[in-house]
């Protein structure tokens, strides 16, 4: 097989790729001319037994100082990129930016609102998941016919417990209340953040959802306290232009209710804000429950709130549908 001997053009090339190489290019550089069977070199010096005479010895000669100058080039390069490792390796060179994540929307809202009530004095208290109907709804004055029971509404857990006792996923944050209600002495306040599941599925509903509770107890507070509380957070939480509307509401628990809508423009008209949405159930403690947890209605009073997470999250980032925020879609989580 004739093989096309390199010409000068070809040399000054390999010269030019030595000077330039990493080490692992140089590697496959020396293979390519020297390596022992398809070198570029090593067959061009085989090629010289097809040539006679004269010819041949200007051609051997021409290759001998090309092999040479080669050999020597790779040799310096080698030796010159061994010694630079140190001195060139710069370590205040800055890398390509890295992609960072973040925390998901839900958990970040939630440490803001543990912050934001933090600053008021409140503590922050978790309690369980996994309920009994004493928690979820006796000690909290629900009467033993109320509709919130349904199975309709609750998912109950199938257990040995006693058929008037059934263990459940709590259906609001609210059993943490009593749990601290019991073991802390008034006056408190405190705020109860976590997940909560009813069977409810739609834009604004979902079967798992965040809430976080707030309490209050003391000698003379007052509806007038729970408003300045709650509205005061919700600004620092989302936006100082955020407005407000009372109606009276109904929980067992809260005696007078209310539940508070809440309306936000944000900077996109297009968007479903501007609506009003419900993002608070609350009212002043019923002093069954005060005295459900061993503390005396005629000497304490205050008043409790539930927020839901999600929808104050809808609120605040113009989210259309709550059930984005489940479905773990980077595109969208990227955008926060
Ligand atoms: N627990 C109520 C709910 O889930 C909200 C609420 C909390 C209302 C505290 C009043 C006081 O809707």
């Amino acid at each position: 097989m004739a093989v096309m001997t390199p010409n000068a053009q070809d040399w000054a090339r390999y010269e030019n790729r030595i000077a330039s190489a990493s080490d692992v290019e140089l590697a496959e550089i020396e293979q390519e001319l020297f390596g022992r069977k398809n070198g570029v070199l090593t067959l061009a010096l085989k090629e010289l037994s097809s040539l006679d005479g004269d010819a041949r010895s200007a051609k051997a000669k021409e290759l001998n100082i090309q092999k040479k100058t080669l050999a020597e080039a790779i040799t310096t390069k080698k030796s010159d990129l061994l010694s630079s490792t140190d001195g060139a390796f710069d370590v205040t060179m800055s890398l390509p930016e890295a992609e960072r994540g973040h925390l998901h929307l839900i958990p970040e809202f939630i440490r803001e609102v543990e912050e934001v009530f933090g600053r008021m004095g409140f503590d922050v208290f978790r309690s369980a998941e996994i309920e009994d109907e004493e928690y979820n709804f006796d000690l909290l004055n629900f009467p033993k016919d109320h509709a919130a029971r349904d199975a309709q509404d609750v998912f109950f857990i199938k257990s040995d417990a006693p058929a008037d006792n059934k263990l459940l996923l709590r259906a609001h944050t609210s059993p943490g209340q009593i749990r601290y209600m019991q073991s802390n002495k008034p006056p408190f306040r405190a705020i109860f953040p976590g997940k909560v599941f009813r069977k409810d599925a739609d834009a604004t509903h979902s079967p798992m959802f965040h809430q976080f509770e707030g309490l209050m107890i003391g000698k003379d507070i007052s509806l007038a306290n729970m408003k300045g509380v709650m509205i005061t957070a919700i600004k620092e939480l989302i936006s100082h232009d955020a407005e407000f509307r009372c109606r009276t509401g109904y929980f067992p628990f809260t005696e007078p209710s209310m539940e508070m809508d809440m309306r936000w423009q944000g900077d996109d008209d297009s968007s479903r804000e501007g609506k009003w949405m419900e993002i608070v159930g609350c009212g002043m403690t019923h002093p069954n429950v005060l005295r459900n947890c061993g503390i005396n209605p005629d000497e304490w009073q205050g008043f409790a709130f539930g927020f839901g997470v999600e929808r104050m999250i809808m609120i605040k980032h113009q989210i259309p549908d709550l059930r984005s925020l489940f479905q773990g879609d980077r595109r969208f989580l990227k955008q926060f």
